[in-house]
């Protein structure tokens, strides 16, 4: 199923541009390699580094003090120190997650009021892996209205909490981490913005990656625990080809609807949930590997934090500088897929 063609979007109605003005990311201290894993699970290091290209992740410590706002914090006040914004300066916060503090209130209250903040809007995401581009997509349209100068972008998880860790088929794949963006207004003429964002959903698929209890249909219970279904499920092979298929579609939609080429784009950030997968579309976009930013190798699959996590390396450590074409690119459980591309 290739995506509609859609065409890139009009300007705000002010004329107004969006752009990433700074990025910040957090993860847990503690480390998890594919050798601690084979302690706990039958698996090796060799098969998981083949198959998956992770070698280690990292696993957040909740009886210590950790938790999903507490990395989002932490990435916060990085993204406003770049930024030179105070958190006073921030009109609303976007929260996307699949493993949030609890499931009542919104774990973006919970960061607002960590913050020090009040009153502005703050909401949370459910779109799996894709949550950090879709709110993207809906802080652009904000700040491109005009009705909004600084909104926080949250891509924060700590799934390890969700993971069933008798299943090597998936507490392999899995790390937590905090990744944000700070978005607020391009100055006129400005080349820096957000060109287009492409959201996408099939529920269709919804059960090719899921946790059957834990909402209001399937309650914890005895029984629950005992068949295990308060874990995630996946169903690998087809969701590795659904991968593959919508990131590539992702990916020519965005640069067609942009009139751009491959060859003129700088950086790929792909959602990071295989690094084979990662390969098999890079080939099919006929895209080096060079220009292929990825952390899976360090982080696992953080879900939602694996897109702005990457970013937030690749600027800090200047791989990309101000201009370069970015695009990043997802897909998650849902499914939900979609893209953003920037000029950073
Ligand atoms: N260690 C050793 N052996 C294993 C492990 C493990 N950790 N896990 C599975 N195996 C075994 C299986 O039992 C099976 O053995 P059998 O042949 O004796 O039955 C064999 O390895 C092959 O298993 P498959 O599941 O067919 O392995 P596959 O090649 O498909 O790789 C993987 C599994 C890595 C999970 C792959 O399917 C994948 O990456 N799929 C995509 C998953 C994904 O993207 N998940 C992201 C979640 S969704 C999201 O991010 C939104």
């Amino acid at each position: 199923m290739k995506p509609p063609a859609a065409a890139a979007k009009p300007d705000g109605p002010h004329g107004f541009h969006a752009k990433i003005l700074a990025t910040g990311s957090a993860f847990p201290k503690k480390r998890l390699t594919n050798h601690d894993l084979a302690k706990i699970v039958d698996t090796s290091d060799e098969w998981i580094f083949a198959r998956t290209g992770i070698r280690t992740r990292r696993v957040a410590d909740i009886k210590g003090g950790d938790s999903n706002s507490g990395f989002a914090l932490e990435a916060a006040r990085k993204a406003l120190k770049r930024a030179k914004l105070e958190p006073a300066g921030l009109d609303m916060i976007l929260y996307a997650t699949v493993s949030p503090d609890r499931i009542i209130p919104a774990v973006s209250c919970i960061l607002q009021d960590k913050l020090g903040l009040k009153n502005i809007p703050a909401v949370d995401l459910s779109a799996a892996c894709s949550g950090f581009v879709y709110g993207l997509s809906i802080a652009d349209a904000f700040v491109r209205s005009g009705q909004h100068k600084h909104v926080l972008v949250v891509g924060s998880e700590v799934l390890t909490s969700l993971v069933d860790w008798e299943d090597r088929g998936t507490c392999i794949l899995f790390g937590d981490a905090a990744g944000v963006a700070i978005v607020g207004r391009a100055e006129p003429g400005e080349k820096s913005r957000i060109l287009s964002t492409h959201l996408h959903a099939d529920g269709s698929l919804k059960e090719l990656f899921w946790m059957e209890a834990g909402g209001s249909l399937l309650r914890v219970d005895e029984e629950v625990i005992r068949k295990r279904q308060n874990f995630m499920k996946m169903k690998g092979k087809e969701i590795y080809k659904e991968a593959v298929r919508t990131l590539v579609d992702c990916a020519i939609e965005a640069l067609e609807s942009n009139g751009l080429k491959i060859g003129e784009l700088d950086w790929f950030i792909p959602h990071q949930a295989n690094l084979r997968i990662i390969e098999a579309v890079a080939k099919r976009l006929d895209l080096p590997m060079e220009r292929v930013i990825t952390n899976i190798e360090q982080y696992g699959n953080t879900s939602s934090a694996t897109v702005p996590t990457a970013l937030d390396a690749a600027v800090e450590d200047g791989r990309i500088k101000r201009g370069d074409l970015v695009l990043m690119d997802v897909f998650g459980a849902g499914l939900t897929f979609g893209s953003a591309l920037i000029r950073w």
